[in-house]
């Protein structure tokens, strides 16, 4: 089945990815390509949206990619930059605006009758993000609405479907946004919401029984979200060609190797377990740099990958579970031939020699969708809200050098923070939460003796993508009781603290 798709041309706004949410929580299908990427089926997108940018039309670097063969024959949405670019090529006038318009301003105009603002009303919150203003509409151009400060604020071409607005209906603080997305691709341009969760699954399986045929597929578990998704989908298309691998690093928390493994075996994945933790115990003797702790980890998980995977016996393929931001190629702010890809490998790149090729089922997806896709195939709660844990697992919690003895330590205090988090129901309110063993011993007083013990920090942050995170203002009363548990149940730790940094300026790991 082919999807009804939108194209979003990226002009290289920071909010563009912003408008592909919007457009899948639609349920409709879109994709991100550059403005001057513009691809060769474009006669396959029902309409098309040119985002914002941090360039200006009048600036000396214009971004001004050849519109002419979708222009007037595709419906479409120019969002900021893109209503400017429409209007300084096309016989109107941009200029510097003379006012800061940055933020909130509500509509103080709106053109009666305009499918385009069916259900939403004059005074609508709208959020602006622009320098350059629009000082007259370009031919034929039809005024729509406008806001205090800013009279070009939404505008049609006569005899067209296009459509151009200064604000940004893609920021929540646009409390219409979504609204006005869906009048333009749902009303106007007719674009039909066929992409659900279950679609996906539907599609993404008889796609992977094709691509894959007979195939066996080897793929790297790593307990999380995105790996699982990917290995049921994966399971669905070729059942026990798949090959899955859990690897022990011994640096997981308490319980989890074994846990997670039942868990798998329970969806019925063809799935290996392989206890490698003395291996990369062994290797990280020694180290206290955390760069070489994680180089050390990524070899030795290579390595260990590369033994299991030629075990199986003529594998052809490495499944991986990147997902969409991974792979979005994004323009430079610039604009220019610089457009960087983002790549992302989660096995950390396999040696050429195993000349595998790579099948990655959910690039298409945002991590919200993954879960959702999951969510329809009925995958339980439990993975799919699992908090994000890093590849290197404790290592990079256990601040300096590495011994068996502190990974026990912190393998404890830990359990005891999660189950309580998860005891309190707070666990699914924190995006991640866990515990960092101090390399500092401090003195405290134990029945009648004094003790000079270990000291670890417990964070819990709440994050949309980890880029940036605030501390979690867990209750008094959940720190008193973990805190007393803690001291009292873990042989070592006599001190315990609780993180209130946010990122950035500091990090979430503390390594
Ligand atoms: P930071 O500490 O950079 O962490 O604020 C952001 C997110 O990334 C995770 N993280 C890692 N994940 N390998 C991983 O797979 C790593 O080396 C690594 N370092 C940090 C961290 O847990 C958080 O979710």
């Amino acid at each position: 089945m082919q999807h009804n798709k939108v194209l979003i041309l990226d002009f290289g706004s920071q909010y563009t990815q912003l408008i592909a949410r919007r457009v899948r929580e639609l349920n409709i299908y879109c994709e991100i390509h550059p403005f001057n990427k513009i691809p060769s089926d474009s006669d396959s997108f029902k309409a098309v949206i040119l985002s914002g940018s941090p360039n200006s039309v009048r600036g000396e670097e214009v971004l001004h990619p050849d519109l002419s063969n979708i222009r007037g024959k595709k419906p479409m949405l120019a969002v900021c930059y893109g209503a400017q670019y429409l209007a300084h090529f096309s016989g109107g006038k941009v200029a510097e605006s003379n006012t800061r318009e940055y933020g909130r301003a509500n509509l103080s105009f709106i053109k009666a009758g305009e499918d385009f603002f069916t259900g939403i009303s004059k005074g609508s919150q709208v959020w602006m993000s622009h320098s350059d203003t629009i000082k007259q509409l370009p031919t034929n151009g039809v005024l729509l609405a406008s806001t205090h400060d800013v009279e070009n604020a939404a505008f049609k071409i006569e005899n067209e479907t296009t459509y151009a607005i200064q604000f940004h209906p893609e920021v929540y603080h646009s409390t219409d946004g979504k609204q006005l997305l869906e009048n333009f691709l749902v009303h106007i341009a007719q674009v039909e919401q066929d992409w659900t969760p279950d679609s996906f699954v539907e599609e993404t399986v008889e796609a992977l029984k094709v691509q894959l045929g007979n195939d066996k597929v080897v793929l790297g578990l790593s307990g999380g979200v995105d790996s699982s998704v990917a290995a049921i989908l994966l399971h669905k298309a070729i059942g026990k060609n798949l090959y899955c691998i859990f690897v022990n690093n011994g640096l997981l928390r308490k319980n989890e190797y074994v846990s997670v493994l039942e868990q798998y075996e329970g969806m019925g994945l063809n799935v290996k377990g392989v206890d490698a933790s003395a291996r990369f115990l062994d290797a990280l003797e020694g180290i206290s740099d955390p760069e070489q702790k994680r180089k050390a980890i990524g070899r030795v998980f290579i390595e260990v990958f590369d033994d299991e995977a030629n075990e199986i016996e003529d594998v052809k393929w490495l499944a991986q579970g990147t997902i969409y931001p991974d792979v979005i190629e994004s323009v430079s702010a610039t604009g220019g031939p610089s457009a960087t890809i983002k790549s992302h490998h989660n096995v950390g790149g396999l040696p050429d020699y195993m000349k595998l090729k790579i099948v990655e089922p959910l690039k298409a997806l945002f991590k919200d969708e993954v879960r959702r896709v999951g969510a329809s195939m009925g995958m339980d709660k439990t993975i799919l809200g699992r908090h994000p844990f890093p590849g290197p697992g404790l290592a990079i919690r256990i601040l300096g050098d590495l011994t068996r003895e502190k990974v026990r330590i912190l393998q404890e205090v830990d359990a005891v923070f999660i189950d309580n988090l998860k005891s309190w129901n707070l666990y699914d309110k924190v995006w991640q939460a866990g515990a960092m063993l101090l390399p500092v011993n401090s003195v405290g007083v134990m029945g009648d003796e004094r003790t000079y013990e270990k000291c670890v920090a417990l964070r819990a942050v709440e994050s949309t993508d980890g880029m940036t995170a605030d501390w979690v203002n867990l209750p008094y009363e959940f720190l008193q009781k973990t805190s007393n548990e803690i001291i009292n149940k873990v042989k070592g730790v006599n001190r315990v603290v609780y993180d209130i940094s946010s990122k950035p300026p500091a990090t979430i790991e503390w390594e």
